[in-house]
Formats: C-alpha cells, sequence, structure tokens
C-alpha cells in the first residue's frame, strides 16, 4: 500500500514536473531541454538561443541596470523594459513642470531622448565552464574556510587572465552551490537614454492593490535607446554618440497569443532557493517571514496613515513604500503558497528518496551525514537567524534614524581600521549621498515607525542578544527623546555631526542619543549575533555544495535539475496557461482593456484611467493591435521567473517578441523556493498593448515604424 501510493505520487510529481520549471543556461540547452522545447511547440533550435560563432538571440537581451532585464526591438538600438524598472530615470527627469511619472515622457525625434548618467545595459558575449581551473587546489583542503578563500583567489586571477577584448569583462559565478563555475565575457554600455514612458496610471496601474496579483491590467513597460560610439563599441556619454546596431534584435510579433502556445523567457533572475531542505523551509514558514512581515506591517501601516492624510508626504513616501510593500506581500502570498502546496511534507518525502538513493549507490560516508547535519545546524542557528532578520528589518532597512545612524556607525568603524585618510574618503562620499535620503525623510513619520518598531524588536528579537539600552523601554518616551535630542533627524544635523577631523566627528557623534543608541545596538549585533551567525552558515554552505552535488550524481537518469538563479542569463519556457487559484475557479490566462475599465475609480490613485484611454476605448479605436473588437492587456504562462526577470522578453515558438514579464501571480509566489506547476504562473504584458499605447495613446508611431513587425493580419 505505502509502496503504491510513493509510486502514485512519483508518478504525478515526475509527469507534471517533466515540463516544467526550471531556469536554464542558455549555453547547455543542447539535448534534454532542446527537445522539451520543441515537444511544447518551439521551431527554433538551441542554436538560435545561444551561438558564440553567429548572432543568436542572447545577443538582444542585455541586463538592465545590474537589476533588471531588457531587450533590444529595432536595429538602431531600441530598449524595451518595464515601467518599474525605469521608474527611477523617469523620476529623475521629473519636475512639477515635467510630470513624467504622472503624465508620461515621449521623445519625438532622438534629438528629445534623455541622457541618464548613472545607467548601463550588460551584453553577454560568451559564456564557458571553467570549473576545473576555479577549483584547482581547492580538494586537498580540509576547513571550509581555505577552501573559499583558494576559490576566491583562483576566481580572482582567472578574472585578470582569461582572454577577452580590451572593452570587454570577465565575470565568473558559481552554479549548483559551488559545484560549477562559468565564465561570462560581458560588454557594457553607458550610454543609454530615456525614450518613452506611459503616465503610471498605465504603467502603474493597480499600483500595489494589483501587484503580485492575477487577473492583472498593468502596461509595466517603458523604452530607451542604447548609444554607442562611432565604431558601435561602449562609450561614455557624448553627444556626438551614435544609436548601437545590434547584433540581433527581436521581431515584435502582432499575431497574438492563446493557451498552450509555447512561450520562453529570456533573462537575469536574481535568486532563488529551490533546493532547500525541509527543515529550512520550515524555518522560512514559521519563523523569519513572519518576523519580516509583522515589522514591515508595522511600519507600512504608520506610512499609509500618514501619506493618506497629507500629499506632500505621500510624494515622499511613495517609492519608499512601493519597495518596503513589494516583499512584505510576497513574503505573505510566499507563505500561504508554501503551505497550501505542503511544500514541507513533500520537501521531506522527497528527502526519504534521497536517503535511499545514497544507501543504494553505497555512498553512506559520502552524503549520509547530509540531512541528520542540516536538521542539526538549522536547529543551531534558528535564533541567530532570526536576530538577523530583525536587525536587518529594523534597523538596516524600515526605521531611516537607526539606518542613517548605521552608516555612521561604519564611518567610526573605519576609521578605527584604516585611519584618518579612508575615514576622511568614505565621509566625502557618504555626505552628498544622504542629501536626497533627507530629501524624502519626515521626521513626524519615522519617530512613530520607531516607536512601533522598537517594540517589536525588544520584545521579539531574541533577547539574550539585545543590549540593555533597548530592553523594557517606554518606546514611546525613548521615541519623543530621540527625535527632539538627535542631530540626525535632519540633513544640516547630519552635515554638522560629520564636520572636522576624525577624532572631532567622533566626539560628536558619540555624545549623540540617537548614534548612541545605533551604536549599542549594532555592537550587541557585532558581537552576539553575526560571529555565530557566519560561523554556522558556513556549515550551511558546505552541507548545501554536498548536498547538491549528491543530488545531482543520484538523482533518477530523467531528473531536471536546474540550477539556482544567480542573476546570470537564464533560458526558461513553458505555454499559455490559466490556472485554478482554488476550488470551483478558473483564471483564464489573458486579460483585456474591458478590464482596466471595470477596475476604473476616477481619481483614484492606484486606479485612475487617462481620459486618452477611456476615449479609445469607447470608440473601439484599437488599429491593427486588436482582436475581435477587444485590445488585450496581459497575459499568463507556465515559465518559472523570479526577481530580476522583470523586463525580459517573453518569445514565440519562432523567436518573435510577444510579451514583456513583469510579475507572478499570488498563488505561486512561493515559486522562489519551491515551484508547483499547477499554481506557478508569470506575468506579461502583451506586445499589442505595448505597440497600442505607443501607437494610438502617446502618437509616437514613429518608435512603431523603427520596428520590425510580424503576424500581420490580412486584410
Ligand atoms: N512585484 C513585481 C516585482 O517584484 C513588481 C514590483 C513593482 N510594483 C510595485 N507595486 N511595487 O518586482
Ligand atoms: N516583479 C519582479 C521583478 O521586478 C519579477 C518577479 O518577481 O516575478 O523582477
Amino acid at each position: 500500500m505505502r509502496i503504491l501510493r510513493l509510486l502514485a505520487f512519483l508518478l504525478v510529481f515526475t509527469t507534471v514536473s517533466a515540463q516544467q520549471g526550471g531556469m536554464w543556461i542558455p549555453s547547455l540547452l543542447k539535448g534534454m531541454n532542446e527537445k522539451e522545447m520543441k515537444s511544447l511547440g518551439m521551431k527554433m533550435s538551441a542554436q538560435d538561443i545561444y551561438d558564440v560563432n553567429k548572432s543568436s538571440l542572447k545577443d538582444a537581451v542585455p541586463h538592465f541596470n545590474g537589476g533588471c532585464t531588457s531587450e533590444v526591438i529595432s536595429s538602431k538600438g531600441l530598449l524595451l523594459t518595464n515601467h518599474h524598472c525605469g521608474y527611477g530615470e523617469i523620476q529623475a527627469h521629473s519636475t512639477v513642470d515635467h510630470d513624467y511619472l504622472t503624465n508620461g515622457f515621449w521623445a519625438m525625434s532622438m534629438a528629445e531622448e534623455l541622457p541618464n548618467p548613472d545607467m548601463e545595459v550588460t551584453f553577454i558575449v560568451r559564456i564557458e565552464d571553467v570549473s576545473t581551473k576555479v577549483l584547482e587546489g581547492v580538494s586537498g583542503l580540509t576547513s571550509e574556510a581555505d577552501k573559499q578563500k583558494k576559490i576566491q583567489e583562483n576566481i580572482t586571477k582567472l578574472t585578470a587572465s582569461l582572454p577577452k577584448e580590451s572593452w570587454q569583462e570577465n565575470k565568473i559565478r558559481t552554479f549548483y552551490e559551488g559545484n560549477q563555475y562559468m565564465l561570462f565575457v560581458t560588454e557594457t554600455y553607458k550610454d543609454v537614454r530615456l525614450v518613452g514612458a506611459p503616465p503610471s496610471s498605465i504603467g502603474k496601474f493597480g499600483s500595489d492593490t494589483d501587484n503580485w496579483v492575477w487577473p492583472r491590467h498593468t502596461g509595466d513597460f517603458s523604452l530607451f535607446r542604447i548609444y554607442a560610439g562611432k565604431d558601435n563599441k561602449p562609450a561614455a556619454y557624448s553627444k556626438d554618440n551614435v544609436p548601437y546596431t545590434p547584433k540581433h534584435f527581436f521581431p515584435v510579433s502582432i499575431g497574438g497569443v492563446k493557451e498552450n502556445d509555447f512561450t520562453l523567457v529570456f533573462g537575469y533572475p536574481g535568486r532563488t532557493t529551490e533546493y532547500l531542505p525541509a527543515v529550512a523551509v520550515e524555518q522560512i514558514v514559521n519563523s523569519l517571514n513572519p518576523a519580516k512581515i509583522e515589522v514591515r506591517d508595522a511600519a507600512l501601516k504608520v506610512a499609509d496613515g500618514f501619506m493618506r492624510k497629507d500629499n506632500a508626504i505621500k510624494i515622499q513616501y511613495a517609492a519608499k513604500y512601493a519597495s518596503i510593500a513589494n516583499y512584505w506581500k510576497k513574503w505573505i502570498g510566499e507563505s500561504q503558497g508554501l503551505k497550501k502546496t505542503n511544500a514541507v511534507a513533500i520537501k521531506r518525502s522527497y528527502e526519504k528518496d534521497f536517503a535511499n538513493w545514497v544507501n543504494k549507490a553505497g555512498k553512506q560516508e559520502e552524503y549520509g551525514n547530509i540531512l541528520p547535519e542540516f536538521e542539526k545546524v538549522y536547529k543551531e542557528i534558528a535564533p541567530y537567524a532570526l536576530a538577523r532578520d530583525y536587525f536587518t528589518e529594523v534597523v538596516l532597512r524600515n526605521t531611516e534614524l537607526l539606518t542613517m545612524g548605521y552608516r555612521l556607525y561604519q564611518l567610526e568603524q573605519v576609521y578605527n581600521a584604516r585611519g584618518e585618510q579612508a575615514f576622511t574618503d568614505r565621509r566625502n562620499n557618504l555626505v552628498p549621498a544622504m542629501a536626497d535620503v533627507y530629501k524624502d525623510f519626515n521626521k513626524t513619520v519615522d519617530e512613530k515607525v520607531f516607536e512601533q518598531l522598537m517594540a517589536i524588536y525588544a520584545t521579539k528579537s531574541p533577547k539574550q542578544f539585545l543590549p540593555a539600552e533597548v530592553l523594557n523601554q517606554d518606546y514611546s518616551k525613548m521615541a519623543a527623546e530621540i527625535y527632539s535630542q538627535s542631530q540626525l533627524t535632519n540633513y544640516a544635523g547630519f552635515k554638522e555631526l560629520t564636520e572636522g577631523d576624525a577624532k572631532t566627528v567622533i566626539a560628536k557623534l558619540n555624545a549623540d542619543k540617537g548614534y548612541k543608541l545605533v551604536k549599542a545596538m549594532a555592537e550587541a549585533y557585532a558581537k552576539n549575533v553575526s560571529p555565530k551567525y557566519d560561523e554556522l552558515n558556513l556549515k550551511i554552505t558546505a552541507l548545501q555544495r554536498n548536498y547538491m552535488k549528491a543530488i545531482l550524481e543520484l538523482s533518477p537518469k530523467d531528473a531536471r535539475i536546474f540550477p539556482d538563479a544567480n542573476s546570470t542569463l537564464r533560458v526558461t519556457y513553458g505555454k499559455v496557461k490559466g490556472y485554478e487559484p482554488r476550488d470551483a475557479t478558473y483564471y483564464e490566462p489573458v486579460t483585456y482593456l474591458d478590464g482596466v475599465m471595470e477596475k476604473y475609480v476616477p481619481g483614484d490613485y492606484e486606479f485612475d484611467v487617462p481620459q486618452k484611454l477611456i476615449d479609445l476605448y469607447n470608440k473601439k479605436d484599437y488599429g491593427q493591435y486588436g482582436e475581435n473588437g477587444k485590445m488585450p492587456v496581459c497575459f499568463i504562462g507556465t515559465n518559472h521567473t523570479t526577481g530580476g526577470n522583470s523586463g525580459s522578453p517573453a518569445i514565440d515558438a519562432n523567436g518573435n517578441l510577444i510579451g514583456l514579464n513583469f510579475d507572478r501571480v499570488w498563488e505561486g509566489t512561493m515559486s522562489d523556493i519551491y515551484y508547483d506547476p499547477s499554481i506557478c504562473r508569470n506575468i506579461m504584458v502583451d506586445m499589442r498593448y505595448v505597440l497600442f499605447i505607443i501607437d494610438k495613446y502617446a502618437g509616437a508611431k514613429h518608435l512603431v515604424d523603427e520596428m520590425k513587425l510580424v503576424g500581420i493580419k490580412k486584410k
């Protein structure tokens, strides 16, 4: 009976997972992936996606500013990414008179495109396996710390010595938790100009309420252009630079998508942890996520209260609020999803299988202690991990006075470790950088946040690690005192504190009430938490590497084992597909402009709709982009994506651009830890909606003319 059940489980598990999930290395698609992609309907070959000798899709997919993904969509370097990825640049060019965030921005000629001093996009030239070279001389070492040191030395040497052109860069990244190392030769373009952005009421439609949610109706896109020197090579900004000529650009399909169509998403997923043991997932669900959620919950409630009453505060806190709310909401969805899918139980059952494989292969000595060791170390690290998350969320992330104070604490540390010159250099960088932070800082809001978060910190973070200054206080009184006396509550005070030579500054700092508290908290953390946390975490790293090695070695032959995301270029693929979020409910895979109008709340900051869009809707004036009298907006698919995949191209069976990735569905936000193909979906904007907005809404038809459209319906 038990065997039967196990067999049934395995059968379901392998058939379902057989075609879904995974973020694959583009240079290694030949074989299993290529076969699978073709069986899903792909018409291209693995070589069309990645090739070193001739142009391929990868040449059109640069990393956008190190965080998001983007794609080239014309022969003149026109670049597409999300609105939320270009948000900082759009905001930077906005003033009260030219409020591009609110009204949108469209360059009507190249001369009107706006330069962005701190922006860059990075292309991958080629990818090579350098594992043997990186691991040279490592196997003889016994201590984990020595191994890590040797690996770092090898990486530094290889990065400097492996062949590349003078304008290129070498980067080495680890895959499969230290079991494989890959070299990436890259080219970085630094003259990237803003070309177009819809108003936020389109590009951010639905805002935080709709974030991580399907059905979705957001036109989350913006346009840039890459400029190069006259030789087409990377060059610093110059008005004499010319539009970049890409090795490849995506044709844009207006042929439309329907359920079960093949899709491929190509981009730079940031970080996943798909191979954690059950005990680690348990810790996330029961302890770490709830802690982080509780802190952010309190911080967001305070900010929201002020933002609703005061428009100036709303503007000051809009970006900060969105960023804190993004992962707050993600963790809530993630915990729910992990519970609902029984991720821990499934991992436990997988671990039973794993133990059997180890026994059968006679590898007890090598791998037999991994799982019991995991149990032990995770139990041991639990309070330290919790203390670390509380410290990060309360001090480093959500109470700004403490965060600013911590920067000064680091400054004092720099002086102690490296002396006057290092101190001066760091101070001179820090002080101007803080101007922007203080511009959006409100003392009254932060004081309330402080009061709430300190109370949580003192009662919920493991007490044995906390300093006396924090425990058993009247936090309202403490807040009132610090926020009336500390110089950290305004930029003038901050500047005054940091004026003078190191000795003077440090004396002033240590007389400041706010600084003294941060210092006490930081020192307690540095003494009571981080050394032990680091020591245990190093053990976990070593165990995880060995676990991964065993999984690679002992899994059934047809197992699909992909490396965790690490901000390198990956391919994920699947189909356009709806899903069943709960009993008797089915979500269709495509949304339409009708849904925008259903959600429309005039004047609302999340659900307002621009008049021009309403007019186009009423006239059904969709041009060649509509479908049977309707305007498609977003669609979902079974592509396995994560943070960093925002802005990634969604590509059809023939290599044409059909969508732009920007989010995932609520029920599937746990996919970073456990991917369940029945409910994990990525969300994309339909390219037809993007073109419709550019052409019909913004009147920037010249940009559409620059692209190569395919799939045009015959009249
Ligand atoms: N959830 C998406 C991703 O993680 C979009 C975030 C931007 N939007 C927002 N409302 N905060 O990044
Ligand atoms: N919204 C995410 C991003 O910005 C994508 C995701 O997490 O699905 O990269």
